[in-house]
């Protein structure tokens, strides 16, 4: 698999304020190989390869612009980390990430290659049964199905914020009780992120709410 085009490129950041596009820009052209590394094994499952690593990073700007302050960042169910990776780098706020993911060959991908400095930061665990390490956070990230939204909230300092990633397949797979939670959650002050340029991939919806 080739990295993405320079013009895939140029067409994917020209949504974002130039401030931040020159930013990404810069992390994506010396990051672009962990994309493409050779656990390349732990990416292939994604249906548009070529594609994933920019509409990732453009998917990930607009939770960057809403970082507004150092502190520490928790990706509940976070992969291989390079959602963390990105953020922690390309912040101009000090972020120091912590991650829980279920399955051992992405944690060990974590803690090897993608944010070795932070190792002892990241645990394999199946999330609801995690400890989690520290009592608070600044910003949650929630990419696992079925979270205790309000629980994990509470673990949020005052004017922090958590992020909600609402994965399509599982929003098709809870139908109408998909409809009733967004309801539920838009009442108690979650608010969907515009994306920039792509709607459809990677399939996913973040809301974002600002913990008081
Ligand atoms: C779609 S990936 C998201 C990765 C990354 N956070 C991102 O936003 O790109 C979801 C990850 O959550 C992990 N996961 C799913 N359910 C989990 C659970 N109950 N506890 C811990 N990890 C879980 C999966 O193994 C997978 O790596």
């Amino acid at each position: 698999m080739e990295p993405p085009s320079k013009e895939k490129i140029e067409a994917c950041l020209e949504n974002f304020s130039s401030d931040t596009r020159a930013t990404v820009e810069s992390w994506l052209a010396k990051n672009i190989k962990f994309f493409y590394n050779e656990k390349r094994s732990l990416f292939t499952k994604y249906q548009d390869q070529e594609l994933h690593p920019l509409a990732m990073c453009e998917l990930y700007g607009t939770v960057l612009d809403k970082i507004d302050r150092d502190g520490t960042i928790l990706d509940l169910g976070c992969g291989v980390g390079y959602v963390l990776k990105f953020l922690t780098e390309t912040s101009p706020f000090r972020l120091e990430p912590f991650g829980i993911e279920k399955e051992l060959e992405k944690v060990e991908a974590v803690k090897t290659e993608i944010l070795p400095v932070f190792k002892k930061n990241f645990e394999q665990c199946t999330y609801p049964s995690c400890k989690l390490s520290k009592k608070e956070f600044d910003f949650i990230i929630v990419s696992v199905e079925g979270a205790d939204l309000p629980a994990l909230e509470s673990r949020i300092r005052p004017g922090g914020k958590i992020f909600y990633n609402e994965f399509g397949d599982v929003k098709h797979k809870l139908g109408d009780a998909f409809t009733t939670k967004l309801t539920e959650m838009k009442a108690s002050g979650y608010e969907q992120l515009p994306r920039l340029q792509r709607t459809d991939f990677p399939d996913r919806t973040i809301y974002m709410k600002k913990i008081l």
